[in-house]
């Protein structure tokens, strides 16, 4: 197990993924970026000591890592040993049950939720090694995006919104409900207003989230959640005609539909930038508290030491 983290973390997969699971690249890239403008001079620094070497400390590039080591085609040798973290990007409450209850949606800690106590405690943790700290962040800059992914908080019955299937702004293929939210409105977005430039995109959602101002309940990961799952049980299931679609039937949505969602979807990518940025700048500066407090007890260690040695030669000399 560590030994093939070792490997997927400095031999990481950058490859674009195609069936991602939670905000596709894009949204993920998003939210990674948002959060690297926050970090303070400590955060960086320890960020860029936790990403791979060669990336020098850029945070976006690893905001995919963990869908990537899932898919025989970005992890082709290694992705069976990790196939325990796919229920950790999601939680599922029961059908149309708008409030998250951790003892029945989220057991021993299975969950998004619990994936992001888990991964906020793990990455500072001083009982843990460099490895393990590398792969609890780069599973916190993942999971603090998808949280903001209102169907990453859908319900059991439809695997939020992966069963509703149907067609999209005329669009010749299949898709569904789940993947409209994680890519499909994002990408006639970015194609329609930014010319697909995401640097551009990019700095539209930067300006939203400084409009924003500092998001309440940053650390609470509960609220997040609430947050998420107050979208999918007013708005995601309503199509154009106002009606709330099902599995049964094919849906057909185009402008109106992604008029009225998609700025939920910007709303949510800022919140999740700001928020992670913010974790992170916790974190980095409690960890600095930690290893001073490390530090003091490891030079009274020293000290406790040098004396013993002093009182062991005095002993041997007399
Ligand atoms: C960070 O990585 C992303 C994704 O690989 C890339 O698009 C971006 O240019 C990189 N940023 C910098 C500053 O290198
Ligand atoms: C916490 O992280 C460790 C290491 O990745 C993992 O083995 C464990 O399953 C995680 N637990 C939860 C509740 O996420
Ligand atoms: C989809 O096709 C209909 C009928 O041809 C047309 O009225 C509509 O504008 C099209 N929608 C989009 C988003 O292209
Ligand atoms: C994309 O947008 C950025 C920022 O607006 C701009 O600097 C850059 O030149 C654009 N890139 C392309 C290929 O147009
Ligand atoms: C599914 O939606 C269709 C169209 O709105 C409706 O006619 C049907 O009764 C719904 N089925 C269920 C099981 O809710
Ligand atoms: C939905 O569309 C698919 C693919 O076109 C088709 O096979 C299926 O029968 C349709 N389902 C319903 C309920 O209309
Ligand atoms: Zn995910």
């Amino acid at each position: 197990m560590l030994s093939s983290s070792l490997l997927m973390i400095i031999c990481f997969y950058g490859a674009t993924v195609q069936n991602v699971d939670g905000w596709g690249a894009v949204g993920h890239s998003l939210v990674a970026s948002l959060a690297q403008s926050q970090l303070t001079a400590e955060a960086s620094q320890w960020v860029k000591s936790l990403v791979p070497w060669y990336l020098s400390g850029n945070l976006t590039a690893v905001a995919t890592w963990a869908d990537s080591i899932l898919y025989p085609d970005t992890n082709p040798f290694d992705h069976p040993n990790w196939q325990w973290s796919r229920q950790l990007h999601y939680l599922n409450t029961p059908s149309w049950v708008c409030s998250y209850d951790p003892s029945r949606d989220c057991i021993n800690d299975i969950c998004i939720e619990g994936a992001l106590r888990n991964y906020s405690k793990r990455v500072i943790d001083a009982n843990f090694d460099d490895i393990q700290h590398k792969e609890a962040l780069m599973f916190l800059v993942h999971y603090a995006g998808d949280v903001h992914q209102p169907l990453h908080v859908g319900f059991q019955t439809d695997l939020g919104g992966n069963s509703i299937k149907g067609y999209f702004m005329n669009q010749t293929f299949q898709t569904n409900l789940h993947s409209l939210w994680d890519s499909g409105l994002i990408s006639i977005r970015l194609s329609r207003d930014y010319g697909s430039n995401i640097t551009s995109y990019y700095e539209h959602i930067y300006s939203l989230m400084l409009e924003q101002g500092s998001t309440s309940n940053n650390e609470d990961f509960i609220q997040w959640i609430q947050e998420s799952l107050k979208h999918v049980c007013q708005q995601i299931y309503l199509d154009e005609s106002n009606m709330i679609m099902n599995a049964s039937v094919n849906f057909t949505l185009g402008n109106i539909y992604y008029e009225r969602n998609i700025g939920i979807i910007e709303q949510r990518l800022a919140q999740g930038g700001r928020r992670l940025g913010t974790l992170l700048n916790r974190l980095a500066a409690d960890r600095l508290t930690i290893s001073s407090r490390c530090d003091k007890l490891c030079s009274n260690m020293n000290k406790l030491i040098t004396m013993l040695i002093c009182i062991l030669a005095r002993t041997l000399m007399s």
